[in-house]
């Protein structure tokens, strides 16, 4: 039988994804914004401190053609990749930048990498990223088809939710991919994303089964795959969700 303390954290991790970061950080996040349709935040016109380290080629970059997107997002990768304007560029093993397909119509957006994204560079990788796969899969997307990528590319010491200054610093790199990849559809994966993604401050509750707006870009919430790890009952909402979101796509593209 798990010890009390394990319980006490298995049940604060339970109520984090339910009801947000408000029982762990009451400053997470700037002020609301209307759930209308509104401009996407500013570029990234960042100055990476650069460090000695060799720089390494983006990972997996799953594309049918090589085109503008392609190496536009290339090109961001080794602009960005040896950042180190938050304390977590200290920690990190590896740069998280993303995956996938630079001509993606549907991107999905993760909180932030893992240990075993950090080893390898590539988001979602791990259990959670495995179930990932599954989830695309039940609705007829095939991972490559998708590009994944997270609100913080570096992995925060010990899994811990990113704190606001992190994701503040490190969400423009995300903007400018949304931008130059320019998907018709976002997937937020658990509170972290949604809440910083959609600047709403609000539970997963009551983020999920709408549509939002990120820029023009239509935008749905559902829960973690990590999440969906520790607690199965919610696979039934998550199913719900990405239903949903297949349903969007289907009437744009079918
Ligand atoms: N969890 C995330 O949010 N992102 C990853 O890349 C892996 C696990």
């Amino acid at each position: 039988m798990a010890s009390a303390k394990q319980q006490i954290i298995e049940s604060l991790l339970v109520q984090k994804e339910l009801y947000g970061d408000e029982l762990f950080r009451r400053t997470l996040v700037a002020e609301p914004i209307l759930n209308e349709k509104k401009e996407l935040p500013g570029k990234a016109e960042k100055k990476i401190s650069s460090s000695p380290k060799k720089i390494e080629p983006l990972p997996i970059v799953n594309s049918s053609s090589e085109n503008d997107f392609t190496e536009k997002l290339a090109k961001y990768y080794q602009e960005i990749c040896e950042c180190m304007e938050c304390p977590l560029g200290k920690t990190r093993n590896k740069f998280v930048f993303g995956v996938g397909n630079p001509n993606a119509r549907v991107m999905l957006v993760g909180e932030g990498p893992g240990a075993d994204e950090d080893e390898q560079g590539i988001p979602f990788v791990g259990r959670a990223g495995q179930l990932l796969t599954k989830i695309l899969e039940a609705i007829s997307f095939k991972r490559e088809e998708v590009y994944i990528a997270n609100i913080v590319k570096c992995r925060p010491p010990g899994n811990r939710t990113p704190n606001p200054i992190e994701i503040e610093t490190c969400i423009p790199y995300l903007y400018k991919q949304i931008e130059i990849i320019q998907p018709k559809l976002i997937l937020c994966l658990g509170t972290t994303a949604a809440v910083s993604l959609l600047k709403r401050k609000e539970s997963l509750g009551a983020m999920r089964n709408k549509v939002h707006y990120v820029g023009e870009i239509k935008t749905v919430v559902t829960y973690h795959p990590a999440a969906l790890l520790r607690n199965p009952n919610w696979k039934k909402d998550c199913w719900a969700d990405v239903q949903f979101f297949r349903k969007l796509y289907d009437e744009m593209y079918a």
